[in-house]
């Protein structure tokens, strides 16, 4: 910039900022409850003003400010609507552009905003900010879903620069609470032990919870956390956000709690080797921020996210669900065509929809026959299945059920002919030795051809056997060596990588959905390693762990139902704790989306009886379970016995699960009544016992009737004990 720019900049910057010195302006993003409010200072930067409760008085949003008291110089820079960085600010930023001149330093200025009705419930307002001296555009967006009090927030970033500029980092969110105390709920776990959670108060400094796995990064700590106001909230009480990051990769969260206690929050796609480069006129959207904020605690803001997400997010949100057979835990590779055969029949006699076909179906050079070959050789194995997946779909149809399959298409074993013919789509560094998790790499996703592939390994399935009904889309590797050859030939930066594969990811997807809207698709990854509601923008559920041990389901259930419904937690009855009885295996699978994976013919007689009454009744009531609301009666941290219940819409039907987990003496049967949620005072019920094992009774009574304000004030005892460690209850009204 030269001298005669420089003055005119500053002539401009100068009578911009005297003309509106006295006239800041100030605009809401409001839900039905809440509002996020924006105000500008005298130099046009845009402060986070307010957030909470909605003001009777709109006009009073303006005068919020008025009421603070900063006390040195530049104190107020630690609520901006989006930091940037290499200027005033010394807090941690939102946003780092190295510009075409090799200046580090970014100033945003508001220029103005539009708010949008896109439909009824939902609105939109982009926030246009700029760099008055580098012309870096930085347009902010919210959409508010009203009545779910749900927000997504994202940035989109534009060079208009004449130039190259080099992004360090590029925020989705930056958001300010004002507050005396918060205390944050993270997750994070291995293999089998998916979403552990842990709570602890934040104190100064920086707290960071981020994944740098590439793919499935919930093998560690899935994006989602859960942030509390003043004291950790309870299921009914407390102020509370929940939220998660949609977005399928490397992320990261930053909690910095201010000279005033406040809390400052950036969240968006890792930035960690992750540098985004800008040509002229090119833009960067950021992944989408989604939270929802609640002041009566936790079970509320769950039921708004649940209602959001079956109605705006997840694919088929609001679509019926199959019921299943999986052969995984009962075969493993172990299987031919004449076994699976036997297994169908086997799913029939179930009653479920489906059978689903899981690993070791391909590969011929290599075959698949356990995990350290065939990954990336999707032809069905010709001594396993001689007459091919065609003749398996139509002998599913014959014995009444439906046929589903397992693919992993975004990744390779380098004991593959895929691998020997196309190293250069595999991410691996060149001249480095492999690394490998579970045996197997990652295909580069950055690579239209990768994706391609990767779109005809579903697309042919399809194009051979229309009527598969189902696909688990499995996802075991993480990403080590990121080293794309495509993005090397293409002269792109190395560090698009992480983000490139996600976008090519979805891209694939948005084909896939394009072509097969109605096919349901399991989110898979070597347990609940992806589980984000990026993802499940396409998929239709997901698969929270492999670890199936009833009662660790228990927990996760807990833990994942926070932010994710019903109707995309497949829960399977296993073998994986055989010394629970498959009532207790069977009960604890009915309060997700239920699937079997046992081989049916080695069932006793009446544990057969009883799966098959178990299936049926889950017809009855799963539409209350999938798309009711649901409330977590009873913490299985906290209490010998974990307890949830799920009300339909018209307050007629619920549905009430209840599991011991605790198997010491004194405290392993229900003392005392267990209050309801979510019924109607005046309505009367009657409560009757399902999933009862042959030749058992129940001892509750189906016939007595109680008041709604009853089973909401005193309660009911729904007779948990070590004999009765797992009690599903239907609740009806009575006409
Ligand atoms: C990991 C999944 O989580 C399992 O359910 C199973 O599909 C295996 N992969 C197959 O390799």
């Amino acid at each position: 910039m030269n001298n005669l720019n420089r003055f005119l900049f500053l002539l401009a910057f100068f009578s911009f900022s005297i003309m509106n010195a006295q006239d800041p302006v100030t605009f809401r993003v409001e839900s039905q409850d809440f509002a996020l409010v924006f105000q500008t200072d005298n130099l046009q930067r845009l402060h986070q003003s307010y957030f909470g409760p909605r003001l009777k008085n709109a006009a009073e949003y303006a005068i919020v400010t008025e009421q603070l008291r900063y006390n040195g110089t530049n104190e107020d820079q630690f609520n901006m609507a989006y930091t940037p960085s290499g200027t005033w600010n010394v807090s941690e930023p939102a946003l780092q552009v190295l510009h075409a001149d090799g200046n580090g330093s970014t100033e945003l200025e508001y220029q103005k905003h539009s708010v949008t009705k896109l439909e009824d419930n939902v609105q939109l307002t982009k926030v246009e900010l700029l760099d008055p001296l580098y012309k870096t555009q930085v347009n902010l967006f919210y959409k508010v879903f009203l009545k779910e009090n749900v927000f997504e927030q994202w940035t989109e970033i534009h060079n208009g620069e004449q130039g190259t500029i080099e992004l360090k980092k590029y925020a989705s969110a930056n958001l300010y609470f004002r507050n005396e105390d918060f205390h944050l709920t993270q997750y994070s776990g291995s293999w089998a032990q998916e979403m552990y959670p842990e709570t602890h108060h934040l104190t100064a400094g920086i707290k960071v919870l981020d994944s740098k796995l590439g793919t499935r990064a919930n093998l560690y700590s899935p994006p989602t956390f859960m942030l509390s106001f003043d004291a950790p909230a309870t299921e009914t009480e407390g102020k509370v956000i929940l939220a998660n990051l949609a977005w399928s990769g490397n992320f990261k969260f930053e909690f910095e709690r201010d000279r005033y206690d406040n809390l400052r929050l950036i969240a968006g796609a890792n930035p960690y080797a992750a540098e985004y480069f800008l040509k002229v006129d090119e833009s960067l959207e950021t992944p989408h921020l989604i939270f929802t904020y609640s002041e009566t605690g936790i079970g509320n803001a769950s039921r708004n996210l649940h209602r959001w997400a079956r109605k705006y997010q997840v694919w088929d949100g609001m679509g019926k669900r199959k019921t299943l057979l999986n052969n995984w835990e009962a075969t493993y590779f172990d299987f031919d065509e004449k076994k699976l055969v036997s297994l169908f029949e086997g799913a029939h006699e179930l009653g479920v929809d489906l059978f689903l076909l899981d690993d070791g179906w391909f590969a011929n050079k290599y075959p698949r026959n356990d995990d350290r070959a065939g990954l990336g050789d999707w032809q069905e194995n010709k001594k396993k299945l001689p007459n091919g997946i065609g003749y398996l779909v139509e002998e599913a149809e014959k014995a009444g059920v439906e046929f589903g399959i397992w693919i992993e298409p975004e990744m390779v074993n380098p004991k593959s002919e895929l691998y020997e013919q196309h190293q250069d789509w595999v991410i691996r560094q060149p001249d480095r030795r492999e690394f490998y998790y579970r045996n197997q790499l990652v295909l580069d996703l950055s690579n239209p051809e990768v994706q391609d592939f990767v779109f005809g390994v579903f697309d042919d399935l399809f194009t051979q056997n229309p009527s598969i009904g189902f696909v688990k889309w499995d996802c075991n590797a993480v990403i080590y060596n990121a080293f794309s050859d495509y993005l090397d030939r293409q002269k792109i930066s190395q560090s698009h990588l992480y983000v490139e594969y996600v976008k090519g990811l979805y891209k694939v997807l948005d084909r896939v959905r394009a072509k097969y809207p109605k096919v349901p698709i399991m989110l898979c990854s070597g347990g609940g390693g992806r589980v984000d509601y990026g993802a499940l923008k396409y998929y239709t559920e997901f698969w929270p762990s492999d670890n199936t041990a009833p009662v660790d389901r228990v927990y996760m259930h807990w833990d994942y139902s926070r932010f994710f419904p019903a109707n995309t937690m497949c829960a399977h009855v296993t073998e994986w704790s055989r010394d629970a009885s498959i009532k207790y295996r069977t009960d604890i699978a009915c309060m997700g989306k239920l699937g079997f994976d046992i081989d049916v013919e080695e069932l006793e007689a009446e544990e057969l009886v009883f799966c098959k009454q178990a299936v049926k009744s889950y017809d009855t009531y799963k539409e209350t379970l999938w798309f009711g609301d649901q409330y977590r009666l009873q913490s299985p941290y906290d209490h010998h016995f974990g307890s949830f219940q799920f009300v339909d819409e018209s307050k007629d039907h619920a549905i009430w699960f209840s599991y011991l987990v605790e198997q010491r003496y004194e405290i392993n049967y229900s003392v005392e009544p267990l209050r309801l949620q979510g019924l109607d005072p005046d309505k009367n019920y009657q409560i009757k016992e399902l999933n009862l094992f042959p030749g058992t009774t129940s001892p509750l009574d189906s016939k007595k009737i109680y008041s709604g304000d009853f089973l909401m004030k005193v309660g009911f005892n729904p007779d948990v004990s070590r004999a009765r460690n797992s009690v599903v209850l239907e609740i009806t009204a009575v006409k």
